[in-house]
C-alpha cells in the first residue's frame, strides 16, 4: 500500500492531510524519513509519525488501570476522562466495555469492536466481574448467603443474580457479580446496611488486571485474553 493511503487509513486523515504530514518530514519508515506518499509499505514495515508507532488498524483491545478521579466517558465538563490516559489515534472509535464510577479504580477494557464489548456488557452473557471492596463496617455472618441468594435493590424489579463473596479481612472482601447494574456493588452493600469505602476491579471474565500496570497505564490485550471473551 502507498504510504499516504496507509496514513489515511491508520490516522483517519484525508489524502491532503496525509500528504502534508509526510512532507513535514515527521514520518519514518523503518527509521528512515520518507517524504513521498508513493513509497510502498506493508505490515512488515515499522512506520512512525512524530516518534509514535502507527499501525495498520485492526480492532483494538486495551486494558487500562483506571485511577481514582477519572470518568469513563469521552467528555466530561468537570472530571478528567479515562480516555485522556490513552495515547491513541482515532480515539472517537473507542468505547468502554463496561464503565466504572469516577472513584472506582482498576480494570477497564476499551475497544473499537462492538461485538466483543457486547459480549462483556450484555446481561444475557452474565460475564463475571470481580471487585476488591473495602468496607466501612465489618462483614456480617449472613453476607455470603445474602449475596448468593440475591439482594433486593431500590428501584429494581428483580433481585440481583447470585454473587460470590470471599472474605479477606473483616472489612475487606472480593465480590464477583455477573451483571452490571448502576452502582451495583455500592448499592448491594448499602442494602445490607454497610458502606463501600473503596472499590477496585480486579478482573472481567478471564481477563485480570496486569500487576505490571501502574494506575493510569494501559496495554494491549494478548490474543488469548481477547479470545477468552468468546469462550464460556
Ligand atoms: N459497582 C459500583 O458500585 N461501582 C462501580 O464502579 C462498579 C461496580
Amino acid at each position: 500500500m502507498r504510504l499516504d493511503k496507509f496514513l489515511c487509513d491508520a490516522l483517519g486523515a484525508t489524502r491532503k492531510e496525509a500528504t502534508k504530514i509526510i512532507k513535514s518530514g515527521d514520518v519514518t519508515v523503518d527509521g528512515v524519513v520518507q517524504k513521498s506518499g508513493a513509497v510502498k509499505v506493508t505490515e512488515d514495515h515499522f512506520v512512525e509519525w512524530q516518534n509514535r508507532e502507527i499501525r495498520m488498524q485492526g480492532p483494538r483491545y486495551i486494558m487500562l488501570f483506571k485511577p481514582d478521579g477519572f470518568v469513563c466517558s469521552h467528555e466530561d465538563g468537570f472530571n478528567h476522562t479515562a480516555f485522556m490516559l490513552l495515547d491513541e489515534v482515532k480515539m472517537e472509535n473507542l468505547h468502554f466495555a463496561g464503565r466504572l464510577d469516577v472513584d472506582t479504580t482498576g480494570l477497564v477494557l476499551i475497544t473499537d469492536d462492538g461485538q466483543w464489548s457486547h459480549r462483556i456488557t450484555s446481561p444475557k452473557h452474565k460475564c463475571a466481574k470481580t471487585y476488591r471492596v473495602w468496607l466501612a463496617d465489618p462483614v456480617q455472618d449472613n453476607y455470603i448467603q445474602a449475596f448468593e441468594d440475591g439482594i433486593e435493590l431500590r428501584n429494581e424489579k428483580a433481585a440481583t443474580l447470585p454473587a460470590q463473596l470471599e472474605i479477606i479481612d473483616d472489612k475487606e472482601v472480593l465480590l464477583t457479580i455477573h451483571e452490571g447494574k448502576y452502582h451495583q456493588v455500592k448499592r448491594m452493600f448499602a442494602a445490607l446496611g454497610n458502606k463501600v469505602e473503596a472499590l477496585h476491579r480486579e478482573s472481567v471474565g478471564a481477563i485480570v488486571l496486569d500487576d505490571m500496570l501502574e494506575p493510569g497505564e494501559y496495554r494491549y490485550l494478548t490474543q488469548e485474553e481477547i479470545d477468552s471473551v468468546w469462550k464460556k
